[in-house]
């Protein structure tokens, strides 16, 4: 493969809508609208940013059935350290924030929008960030597809699309299958967080806290969490809720030991 065509395809979802997993639960799972997978421009700089550091870094969902599931050891050069998955990092503003304060742990950012992902890649590189990686994909594939069972020691999801038309709620990403995929994905005494300013989907929240067995509900704070709770920074689109004078609701669950 000649420079041109790696550089084009560095990052980049494959052609075609990724095979769905076929959940045999019963339970309900987001429906992605096309507007998820829209592409955005890269700045010249951050084309090369991302060029230079994603095939370290980075790592796209493979359009395949196959297993691709992530070595966590071997991809961030260490042993035995907690994982936590981030899905919907945004442009990695809590990620970037979060990352240097909890130096033991791999965080694994999850998001579709290639922009939002060079942004982050610019932080982490700028900062010297070492324990941040990222994957380019659908969220809910990426847990079914990439991440083995009870292998997490987090997952978070931070301000997620409220996709406020009823004709939407169906693409929130909160359902209750996603809350039993996660509670797979978790070893037992794993934690999510999730945090929306969105009243709405919060109430759409309220109702589901307790739809999982194998996730125990603990509201918020937990003061004794085992991962880091605190999200350290307000976000872009926290930011914007709070101007409109929106309350942050902020969840976290407990995967049992059952
Ligand atoms: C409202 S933004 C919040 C971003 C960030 N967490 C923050 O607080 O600033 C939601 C993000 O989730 C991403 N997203 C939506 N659905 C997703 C999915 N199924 N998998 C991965 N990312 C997704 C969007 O591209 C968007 O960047």
């Amino acid at each position: 493969m000649d420079n041109v065509s790696v550089t084009e395809s560095i990052g980049e979802l494959p052609h075609g809508r990724p095979p769905q997993t076929e959940f045999d639960t019963g339970l309900d799972y987001p429906r992605l609208g096309s507007v998820t997978f829209r592409r955005g421009t890269l700045t010249e700089n951050q084309q090369a940013l991302f060029d230079e550091w994603w095939p370290r870094l980075g790592v796209v969902l493979e359009n395949t059935e196959d297993e691709q599931h992530i070595d966590y050891d071997e991809w961030f050069g260490r042993a035995g350290h907690p994982t936590v998955v981030e899905i919907g990092s945004g442009t990695g503003t809590s990620t970037s924030a979060m990352a240097p304060l909890e130096a033991d742990t791999n965080v694994i950012a999850v998001e579709l929008y290639k922009p939002g992902l060079a942004k982050l890649l610019g932080s982490v590189v700028r900062g010297g960030i070492e324990n941040i990686r990222m994957v380019r994909g659908d969220g809910v594939e990426v847990l079914a597809r990439m991440i083995a069972p009870e292998s997490l020691d987090g997952v978070r999801i931070f301000f997620p699309d409220p996709w406020p038309k009823a004709r939407h709620h169906k693409r929130r990403i909160i359902q209750s299958g996603t809350l039993n995929l996660i509670a797979t994905r978790l070893k037992p005494g794993g934690v999510l967080h999730v945090a929306t300013d969105h009243a709405d989907y919060a109430e759409w929240i309220d109702e589901l806290v307790n739809v999982e067995p194998m996730l125990e509900y603990k509201g918020w704070p937990w003061e004794n969490a085992p991962i880091l709770t605190n999200r350290q920074v307000i976000t872009k689109f926290e930011g914007k809720g709070l101007d409109k004078e929106h309350v942050i609701r902020e969840y976290l669950w407990e995967k049992k030991n059952e």
